[in-house]
């Protein structure tokens, strides 16, 4: 095996992951200056991942940021930071960053500098020129997870209420769009019950789909300090870091999940292992459901989830003798073709066995970005902001008198999903595209296809701190904001903590805040009048909690940030001020769920095959997934510290079984080509028994890799299919 690969093999394992945590130092990461000035700190909440970590920013004489430690009394870190929290400040001096407005020039088709006057002269004119000549909604915008709340309800509004458009997404459409929609079927609100306490308190954890040792490394430093010496069951078609490191591996079959939890579920009920107190309670459907798990006994579902009879019913052995039972998924789950049956087939086993409510228990989603909570509660994208719904009068009389907007300037139905979206600029119907701080030109499954789509659009603005995304280099218009850290704002992480971020640093040349560049587009729109209370981040924060009073997620009772700075984040709900010092909060302690008649709902459907399954000319599952700690997501940013490079593959590897690499005579560090219908991939064969015979997986983080996937979407949720589609594999090059 070749220094490559073994260094890539280090930097993708568990233990690495936690000697990264435990011993940042030995890994070049946090630099700190021998000597610090204590008053020149500024607490801020990581903008990477939605765990939410805070990190002491020191700052010089200037208030300018010269390094970070992670915080030490924050309820979430402990004192803890992964690679990229440390780095976090190292993307901001990265040379590509832009830093003046481009437009392209129809002459030379090339982008070139242009002064913010005629950048917002330009936005308006040609995103009103589209809709005088197409009709109002045929503009549209994308956005992402990865800015404040009050930066995302700024845009939702400015484009709704002020531009007269309809249609807008975000990028956590691509992960946590399964988790709202289910929670909200399952519970009536999107309310993720747990507290990270709970990682400590279970005695038996399950994860599905989830492989925190790397994707959320300070979740699992807090599974790690568990003292009731807990049973970890990992159930992933992959054997993760995750999955070494527990107790036992479920290794299901590719979209075999939704049998298995109808088959654990059916063991449970016919042993009796039902908390039938709770469920009479709290519950509406265990009937149903009851007759319907009849054809899913373990013998009958073995083939389907690839798990042999007796597994399923250790499985169901471990639920029903735990005391504090917790169910953990992500991406493994949200993104699937049937997704949300899937996450409320975990959701009906914490609810039939009474897990839910109590320390150490629950059915909890993991978010994946920093600020996808916010996105999900107060975008105002595909929903009204506070977990509303547009459809509903109510709703927008609420809306309109808390903005002192008229009425009739908020739509009467939701926007398109994204891939309605995409859908829709295939059709022609929707001809101006805003993206907002994500790259769809990279993330978006079948990425092919989105690249012939931008030939379909009139008009594509993009608004990224860096001008070299995929996504930029293709746009029209190419607006400069400022990063994390550039600007404040309010993220809410996985367990509904509510953190502050800040200000500690200039944004390079004439980059603004997302916040100032929707502030002008107002101006420049004309529709400024709407948004005159609408000054400064902190003024956004007030009307967020207006529009949170009396909804599940009230945060009313915020003072306001230095209230979130001293109380360490503040958990949804809080309504009452002062506070009564807890610092974690779980909900559903009282069975009362937010449905009409306060129970849950018990939803179910017979799974369904997969859309693209292996055959003949594309004989393997293809999954893909977070490769390393020290990558996020596109790279835009992790791929700017020199660190974190060296703590990542820096070329595309392809996990593959060494009896498949044998018959395909493949041998270590081999270039191989990955194919699927839609494109082709030149990858290193890592030969490695984390993947099953017949599965390969490819690390996302590489632009190539959505090329490959295919994109099915669940029915509910519209989240696309990233885990499973069919490819075939050959040797291109010797090693
Ligand atoms: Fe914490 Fe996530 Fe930031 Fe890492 S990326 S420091 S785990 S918030
Ligand atoms: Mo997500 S990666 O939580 O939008």
């Amino acid at each position: 095996m070749t220094t490559t690969l073994s260094n890539l093999l280090r930097a993708r394992t568990g233990p690495m992951t936690s000697e990264l945590v435990q011993r940042p130092a030995e890994f070049g990461l946090g630099r700190l200056p021998a000597r610090l000035a204590p008053a020149a700190v500024a607490n801020s909440v990581c903008g990477f991942c939605a765990t939410g970590c805070s990190l002491k920013v020191h700052l010089d004489a200037e208030g300018s940021a010269v390094n970070l430690s992670p915080q030490n009394n924050y309820p979430v870190n402990l004192g803890m930071a992964c690679p990229k929290g440390w780095e976090a400040l190292t993307p901001l001096s990265a040379s590509d960053r832009a830093t003046v407005p481009l437009l392209r020039s129809p002459a030379t088709g090339e982008l070139a500098p242009v002064d913010w006057p005629t950048a917002l002269r330009t936005f308006v004119a040609r995103m009103q020129g589209i809709q005088s000549a197409h009709g109002k909604h045929a503009i549209a915008f994308l956005s992402t997870g990865q800015i404040p709340t009050e930066e995302m309800l700024f845009l939702g509004s400015l484009f709704k209420f002020g531009m007269g458009g309809l249609h807008g997404d975000s990028n956590t459409r691509q992960c946590m769009a399964t988790a709202h929609v289910a929670y909200k079927q399952a519970f009536g609100f999107d309310a993720p019950p747990y507290t990270y306490a709970d990682f400590e308190e279970s005695d038996v954890l399950v994860f599905v789909g989830a492989n925190p040792a790397i994707a959320h490394p300070i979740m699992w430093q807090r599974v790690m300090r568990n003292r009731h010496d807990p049973r970890i069951i990992v159930v992933d078609p992959r054997r993760t870091e995750t999955a070494m490191c527990a107790t036992r591996h479920v290794a299901v079959a590719p979209k075999g999940d939704l049998p298995l939890f109808y088959a654990v579920a059916h063991e449970l009920i016919a042993r009796g292992a039902v908390d039938r107190a709770f469920v009479d309670a709290h519950t509406s459907g265990f009937e149903a459901f009851s007759a319907f798990l009849a054809d899913y006994a373990p013998e009958a579902c073995e083939a389907a989830c690839g798990v042999p009879a007796d597994g399923i019913r250790e499985l169901a052995s471990i639920i029903a003798a735990g005391r504090a039972v917790s169910f953990w998924w992500t991406m493994g789950v949200n993104q699937g073709h049937e997704s949300t049956r899937v996450t409320q087939a975990l959701i009906n086993l914490a609810l039939i066995t009474g897990n839910i409510g109590r320390p150490g228990t629950g059915a909890n989603s993991i978010t994946g970005q920093c600020n996808a909570m916010g996105s999900r509660l107060f975008a105002n994208a595909t929903s009204l902001p506070g977990g509303r719904d547009f459809a509903d009068p109510v709703h927008r009389a609420e809306v309109a008198s808390i903005l002192d907007i008229p009425e009739e300037r908020i739509p009467h139905q939701n926007s398109w999903a994204y891939d309605r979206i995409l859908d829709g600029i295939e059709r022609g119907e929707i001809r101006g595209l805003w993206v907002v701080a994500t790259n769809p030109a990279h993330s978006w499954i079948d990425r092919g296809r989105f690249e012939k789509l931008r030939a379909k659009l009139d008009f594509l603005v993009v608004q990224d701190m860096y001008s070299t995304t995929e996504t930029a280099l293709a746009a029209d218009l190419v607006l400069p904001a400022a990063g994390w850290g550039e600007k404040e704002g309010t993220f809410i992480n996985s367990e509904r903590r509510v953190g502050v971020t800040r200000k500690v640093a200039r944004p390079p040349g004439q980059a603004l805040s997302d916040f100032a560049i929707f502030r002008l587009v107002a101006e420049a729109w004309g529709c400024g009048r709407y948004f005159r209370e609408w000054s400064s981040p902190e003024a956004v924060f007030q009307i967020v909690k207006n529009l949170s009073r009396g909804r599940p997620c009230d945060i009313s009772g915020i003072r306001d940030y230095s209230h979130l700075d001293e109380a360490g984040g503040i958990q949804w709900p809080f309504t009452a001020y002062p506070s009564s010092g807890d610092t974690e909060r779980r909900l559903f302690s009282d069975g009362r769920f937010y449905t009409a008649d306060g129970r849950a709902r018990i939803l179910f459907d017979p799974p369904r095959p997969a859309p693209e399954r292996p055959d003949d000319a594309f004989p393997f599952w293809l999954n893909t997934g977070r490769g390393s700690s020290a990558q996020w997501h596109t790279g835009t940013r992790t791929n700017k510290s020199e660190v974190l490079r060296k703590l990542a593959p820096r070329s595309l590897y392809v996990e593959i079984n060494p009896a498949d690499a044998e018959r395909l005579g493949l041998a270590p560090d081999d270039s191989v080509i990955v194919r699927s219908r839609r494109g082709r991939v030149c990858a290193l064969a890592l030969i490695t028994t984390t993947v099953p015979s017949g599965q390969v997986f490819l690390p996302m983080h590489f632009p190539e890799v959505n090329h490959l996937t295919f994109a099915a979407f669940d029915p509910h949720s519209r989240q696309p299919s990233y885990k499973a589609c069919a490819v075939a594999v050959e040797l291109r090059e010797r090693a």
